[in-house]
């Protein structure tokens, strides 16, 4: 099996000098024993090498001063699948191996947010043509941009990025995008609007679509394997299990703080790397934090590391109150929870303080432990 990868070539292989390939990194985790050996993993990497190789190409000095018609030839691209496939690793390999100096890479939601407040500023400033000055400076500093977890799903946004994605891919930036569904899912709300389907020709026409029909969600083979999602007491040996997860979960993301946008405030967190977050106690419950700031957090991040959850007693009130709504909201939207904890679950609540929610608290904490509530 691991020979055959190793043997099958690449269209452009040979010309890997430029830039290490992503095919001999990806080996060399495997055989390390990091991952395991997925066909379908690989196939998807055989496109993004093929671009890679072309970006590297067109590192060259004088490339970007060539007539456009040559400057804009590289195709983007549109990785879709279910979820821990494997998506943001693969774009993961492909960025931080990518020559260009002037790529980014972001979550989409942070994304869609900056392209609003530049529409914002712009209109305040009674400017015209927003798009074509959005995409005129994006495209001065981002020849290659990055998003993870791209969705789309009204009619509106979709008609911004329509003619935003035009306006760059004319340019010359090159898309490579993550997302759940294939481009002609994106629209989940019955007969899809004409300007809509504008939208998604243009990301058929522009990109080519790969489906990553990798073996399981990895994710879940990890936590199930793990020996335990809750540690406790809080010890040295379980802030580092938890630093641990995170760096597992988001193949070694710097540790280094993300701030989240919720109604024009901030709410910062520890760390965060695609849709997997690390935080604290302190920073998620003894700060003044609602319904909307969870809302926000469970609708951003499959998994919440969240570290140093105190026992419950007269003097934490408030903090147990904001907990149990943070809680209830990972809950319902089946978000993962890994944390670390003063005591055990059971322990957190005591029955004589009298503050009933905790029991239901408690009793979702325990269930969000199980095999059923991860594979659910
Ligand atoms: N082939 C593999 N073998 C083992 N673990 C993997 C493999 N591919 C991905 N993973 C791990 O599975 C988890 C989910 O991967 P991720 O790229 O975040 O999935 P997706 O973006 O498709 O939801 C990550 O921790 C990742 O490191
Ligand atoms: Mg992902």
């Amino acid at each position: 099996m691991f020979k055959k990868f190793l043997t099958k070539k690449t269209p452009n292989q040979g010309k890997h000098d430029a830039c290490e390939s992503l095919l001999g990194e990806y080996r060399q985790r495997v055989e390390q024993g990091v991952i395991d050996y997925d066909p379908a993993q690989v196939e998807a990497l055989h496109y993004l090498q093929e671009l890679l190789d072309k970006l590297s190409a067109e590192k060259r000095p004088g490339y970007f001063n060539l007539p456009s018609s040559r400057a804009k030839s590289s195709k983007s691209i549109y990785i879709y699948g279910e979820v821990g496939r494997g998506k943001s690793m693969l774009m993961d390999l492909f960025y931080d191996h990518c020559p260009i100096q002037q790529k980014r890479r972001v979550h989409f939601h942070t994304f869609i947010l900056e392209v609003h407040e530049f529409s914002h500023r712009w209109r305040q400033e009674k400017k015209q043509d927003i798009i074509h000055a959005l995409a005129a400076e994006i495209n001065a500093t981002t020849k290659l941009l990055c998003f993870d977890e791209f969705h789309v799903i009204d009619v509106a946004n979709a008609v911004i990025l329509d003619r935003l994605f035009s306006r760059l891919f004319e340019l010359g930036t090159v898309i490579v995008t993550t997302s759940n569904r294939h481009p002609d899912d994106l629209y989940q709300g019955g007969l899809v609007p004409e300007l809509f389907l504008k939208f998604i020709k243009l990301l058929k026409a522009s990109a080519d679509v790969i489906e990553l029909v990798a073996k399981h969600d990895y994710r879940l083979t990890r936590l199930s394997g793990a020996e335990k999602i809750y540690f406790f007491p809080l010890d040295e040996h379980a802030s580092l299990a938890l630093e641990q997860c995170y760096r597992e979960l988001t193949h070694s993301a710097p540790l280094k703080p993300f701030t989240l946008k919720v109604l024009g405030r901030n709410v910062m967190l520890r760390a965060a790397h695609a849709d997997v977050a690390l935080t604290t106690f302190d920073e998620m419950c003894r700060q003044p934090l609602g319904p909307a700031d969870y809302l926000k957090i469970v609708q951003s991040f499959r998994v919440v590391i969240l570290s140093g959850i105190p026992k419950f007693g007269f003097d934490n009130h408030d903090e147990a109150k904001r907990f149990s709504t943070f809680v209830d909201a990972l809950y319902f939207h089946k978000v993962i929870l890994i944390c670390s904890a003063e005591v055990s679950a059971r322990e957190l609540y005591d029955e004589n303080i009298r503050a009933f929610f905790l029991k239901r608290t408690v009793s979702r904490l325990i269930e969000m432990q199980s095999d059923y509530y991860l594979k659910r």
